[in-house]
């Protein structure tokens, strides 16, 4: 089983391009709703966090696990795979949306921490709509920037647009909540330099479409969902022990309420899974209260 985390729903959007791309994979999500969200606490706190998250998920059979939240991954990835894994579970695998999105921006391999040396590169600007805490990590504005030097991140938080949509508020509302960012990125950059858009939160391309009606006529919305499992697929042709044949299922559990992730689930990601409650066994998240 591939485990695959959020702090909450937005992770349903990778969830849901992941199951298309590999059908035959059986997932496991697990959705930390009942601390959601993750976007303004600090980073200790989000380790912690995370890495529970991911031990739950290790405690339920997944060998391998994608952070499929930005946050988690600006914050909490490095130190999962370079200090905790290796001690604790070195047979397992913790991936994350960053790398692959970094590496579809800049066009260079992560391993690779140079630009390619090519001179006909465009100049280009891409904006990047997400949570504050992955803002500060400046961690898209660093990665890209190493490999990439003409591409150039402005960075927009969009603080309460997680909350706003795991609470199931309206319409409306998020596209009033999706205008206000938009305004406020024109701040830093005219929509005419706007050559691309990342929403580098799982949760915002749930509401992609007010996004789409908010920005400049015909720019790109690049697809992280589209990226990242692409990215998962060649992960697990590479490394087939972790991937697995037969009958697929997916099953899709929160620390929350069912109901209210179920709402969500449904009306934004338009899946029809229903969330169960995580079992008392699952991990150390009882321990922790
Ligand atoms: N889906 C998470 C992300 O990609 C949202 C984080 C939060 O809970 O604020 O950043």
């Amino acid at each position: 089983m591939i485990g695959l985390f959020d702090s909450g729903s937005g992770g349903l959007t990778i969830f849901r391009a992941c199951a298309a791309r590999l059908p035959e994979q059986p997932f496991l999500y697990l959705g930390d709703h009942g601390r959601a969200p993750y976007g303004h606490r600090d980073n200790r706190e989000i380790l912690a966090f995370t890495t529970e998250m991911v031990e739950t998920l290790f405690g339920q059979g997944c060998r391998l696990v994608v952070l499929a939240c930005n946050t988690a991954a600006a914050v909490a990835l490095r130190t999962i795979q370079q200090d905790w894994l290796p001690e604790r579970y070195p047979d397992h695998r913790v991936l994350g949306v960053l790398v692959p999105t970094v590496e579809a921006l800049s066009g260079v391999p992560w391993h690779q921490t140079e630009p390619d040396g090519r001179d006909d590169e465009p100049h280009r600007t891409i904006a990047l709509f997400a949570t504050t805490k992955t803002v500060e990590a400046r961690s898209y504005v660093e990665e890209v920037a190493k490999r990439a030097p003409r591409t150039r991140i402005v960075q927009q938080a969009c603080p309460g647009l997680v909350a706003a949509i795991e609470d199931g508020a309206s319409p409306a509302t998020l596209s009033q909540a999706v205008a206000r960012h938009v305004d406020a990125l024109y701040e830093q950059a005219a929509p005419e330099e706007i050559d691309g858009v990342v929403l580098g939160c799982t949760h915002f391309p749930l509401v992609e479409a007010a996004f789409r009606a908010s920005l400049p006529d015909g720019v790109p919305i690049v697809s992280q969902p589209a990226i990242v499992a692409d990215s998962l697929a060649r992960y697990l042709a590479r490394h087939p022990r972790f991937a697995e044949t037969g009958a697929s299922e997916a099953r899709l559990l929160t620390t929350g309420d069912r109901r209210a992730a179920d709402t969500v689930g449904g009306r934004l990601a338009g899946l029809a899974h229903r969330f169960e409650a995580l079992p008392a066994t699952g991990g150390a998240r009882q321990a922790a209260g």
